[in-house]
C-alpha cells in the first residue's frame, strides 16, 4: 500500500508506468482470440468519458437516475450503519452520484477523506478539483490505474467504505468480477464495508434499447475504442469502417457491445507488427455488461470473502445496491 500525504489533493499515476509490453499483450491477445475482443478500458479517454456522462443522460440509459434515486433514499442509512470516514471509488468517473454518499457522509459529520481512482487522468483530475471546492477540508487521494492492476495504490487507511457503482462490475465476466473482488478485499482491512451497485436481469427490450439509443450516442462511445487505439499507438483504421452493434445475451445474461467491420479490412499497429485480417460482418467484442439478480449477487460476495449486510433495490428491480463487510 502506498503511504498518505497532508496535502489535499494527491494524484498517483501507475497507469503511465504500466508496461507498454502489458498492454500490447491485452490488444494483441484479445484480437488474435475467437471471439476478437478489445480490453474495454480503452473506451475512457477524455472524448470516451465525456461520451460516457452523455450515455448517462439518455432517456433510454434508465440505469445511472435509478442507481441515483436508490442512493438517495438510502444514503443515511449506509453511512450511518457503516460508520465510514473514507470513501474509495473505484471507476469512479464523473463521481456524480459520488455526491449522494460524501454528502449523507458530511451531514453524519463523517467526511473525511476521498479516493476516486480511475483510469482517465482527466476525470480524476477534475473530480478531485471540483470536490476539494465542494467539500471543505475533504482530503483527496486520485489514483489513476488500472483497477485490475494497481489495486495495490490504494493508500492505507481509516474506517472506510469502498463502492463500485454504475454497473462497473458486470463489465467483468463473472469469473473475473470474483477474482476482481477477491483482490478488492484483500485490500481492504477487517470490518470495512463495501458497497457493489449491479444492474439486475430486466425485460430484454429494455435492456437492450439501453445500449442502442436513437442518438446514437452509445454508437459513438463504442467506435471510440478505435479512436484511442490510433491516438495511442497508431494503429490506422477508420472508426467509421464500424457499425455498433448491442445485443442480449440470454445465456450468459448480459448485453455486449461489438464493432462489426463494414468491409474486408486490415486492422494494424505497424510499432508493434500487429496485423489482423478482419471479413466484412465480422466482429470484434468491445464491452459485456452482466446482469445480476439477488441470489448471483450474494453467491459473488461470499465466494469473493464478503458477508451481505444488507440489499437494496428499487421497486422495479432494475438497480441493486448490495452492502457487505469484510470480516
Ligand atoms: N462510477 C461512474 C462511472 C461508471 S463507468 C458512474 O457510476 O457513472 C466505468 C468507469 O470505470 C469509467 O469512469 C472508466 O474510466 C472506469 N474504468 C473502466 N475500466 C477501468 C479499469 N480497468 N481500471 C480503472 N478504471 C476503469
Ligand atoms: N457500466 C456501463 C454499463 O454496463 C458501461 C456502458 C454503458 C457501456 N453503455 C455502454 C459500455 C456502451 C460500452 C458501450 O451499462
Amino acid at each position: 500500500m502506498a503511504s498518505r500525504t497532508d496535502t489535499s489533493i494527491t494524484i498517483d499515476i501507475p497507469l503511465t508506468r504500466e508496461s507498454p509490453d502489458l498492454l500490447n499483450a491485452q490488444i494483441t491477445g484479445g484480437l488474435l482470440g475467437c471471439p476478437k475482443t478489445l480490453p474495454s478500458k480503452l473506451f475512457y479517454d477524455e472524448h470516451g468519458s465525456t461520451l460516457f456522462e452523455q450515455i448517462c443522460e439518455l432517456p433510454e440509459y434508465y440505469q445511472t437516475r435509478t442507481e441515483h434515486q436508490l442512493l438517495t433514499r438510502w444514503a443515511d442509512e449506509i453511512v450511518s450503519l457503516t460508520g465510514a470516514e473514507e470513501l474509495v471509488e473505484l471507476g469512479s468517473g464523473a463521481a456524480t452520484k459520488t455526491r449522494v454518499l460524501l454528502d449523507a457522509m458530511t451531514k453524519a459529520e463523517q467526511l473525511r477523506y476521498y479516493v476516486p481512482f480511475d483510469v482517465d487522468e482527466t476525470i480524476v483530475r477534475r473530480v478531485s478539483e471540483e470536490l476539494i471546492q465542494e467539500y471543505p477540508g475533504l482530503q483527496i487521494h486520485g489514483v489513476v490505474g488500472d483497477f485490475l492492476v494497481h489495486l495495490e495504490h490504494i493508500p492505507e487507511g481509516g474506517k472506510r467504505l469502498v463502492v463500485i457503482l454504475g454497473g462497473t462490475i458486470g463489465n467483468l465476466s463473472m469469473q473475473a468480477a470474483k477474482e476482481f473482488l477477491t483482490a478488492v478485499n484483500s485490500e481492504m482491512a477487517s470490518g470495512d464495508f463495501f458497497l457493489l451497485g449491479l444492474q439486475l436481469i430486466a425485460d430484454r427490450e429494455r435492456m437492450e434499447a439501453a445500449y442502442n439509443d436513437t442518438q446514437g450516442i452509445t454508437a459513438k462511445f463504442n467506435k471510440n475504442i478505435i479512436r484511442v487505439l490510433g491516438n495511442t499507438f497508431g494503429s490506422e483504421i477508420d472508426p467509421e469502417l464500424f457499425d455498433h452493434v448491442a445485443r442480449y445475451n440470454e445465456k450468459d445474461h448480459r448485453i455486449e457491445m461489438w464493432l462489426r467491420s463494414r468491409q474486408d479490412q486490415t486492422f494494424t499497429i505497424p510499432e508493434w507488427g500487429l496485423s489482423v485480417a478482419l471479413k466484412q460482418g465480422e466482429e470484434i467484442r468491445t464491452e459485456i455488461s452482466t446482469k445480476y439478480d439477488q441470489p448471483l449477487t450474494d453467491q459473488l460476495l461470499a465466494d469473493s470473502g464478503f458477508e451481505m449486510v444488507k440489499w437494496y433495490a428499487d421497486a422495479d428491480n432494475l438497480i441493486g445496491l448490495a452492502l457487505a463487510q469484510k470480516p
